[in-house]
């Protein structure tokens, strides 16, 4: 990563100009509210937790560690998404290890965009026969909504803007930015 400069706009990094907007506390607060939800509804009870990969790593890696069940970690990756736009197809990157028939199962994603990925995910992962399938997504744009798609837990709704860090990516950087940032200069 090049430079890094803070002036009272926000953060220039490399040639993009950001705006913090969700700080790292208020994402700590809103994963353990998460994790609390989850640990109720499993009352106790294991379940399977999938992180979408790449974006979700961040996310997923804070919330497992804020549930109190037994759980079981499973990555799973699809790629969607060139730059700016979405490509409009999804693409299969890394299956799963463990079969989910007749499991509880926990998707957990980074941002639902338009909804094709998430609906990708889901018609794909039902197809499996789960016993069950919650999905929780940190970031949710509806204004960018062309897909349906169930989603049982959101993080947070944000306007219709490209954002990166906590795993969120721009050319397969700033996902080591420890909060999230609208980038500010793009067309
Ligand atoms: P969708 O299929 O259009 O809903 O896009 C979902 C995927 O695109 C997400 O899982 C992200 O990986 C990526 N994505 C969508 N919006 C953004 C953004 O604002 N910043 C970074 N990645 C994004
Ligand atoms: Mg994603």
């Amino acid at each position: 990563m090049k430079s890094r400069q803070i002036n009272e706009k926000g953060v220039t990094m490399m040639d993009l100009q950001l705006e913090p907007l969700i700080s790292a506390e208020k994402l700590q607060t809103r994963v353990k509210e998460i994790g609390a939800e989850l640990t109720k509804k499993f009352g106790g009870k294991d379940f399977i937790a999938i992180c979408v990969l790449r974006g979700s790593f961040v996310f997923y890696s804070d919330l497992i560690r804020t549930i109190d069940s037994d759980v079981i970690c499973e990555f799973y990756g699809v790629s969607s998404y060139k730059d700016m736009k979405s490509s409009g197809e999804v693409k299969l990157t890394l299956d799963l290890a463990t079969p989910i028939q007749g499991k509880d199962v926990v998707l957990v994603e980074d941002i639902i965009d338009s909804g094709l990925t998430m609906n990708y995910l889901q018609q794909n992962l039902l197809a499996r026969g789960p016993k069950s399938l919650t999905t929780v997504t940190l970031l949710h744009k509806p204004a960018a909504k062309k897909v349906d798609c169930d989603i049982d837990i959101v993080g947070f709704e944000i306007s219709n803007e490209f954002v990166v860090g906590y795993g969120l990516d721009y050319q397969g950087f700033y996902r080591n930015l420890p909060y999230i940032a609208q980038v500010q200069n793009f067309n």
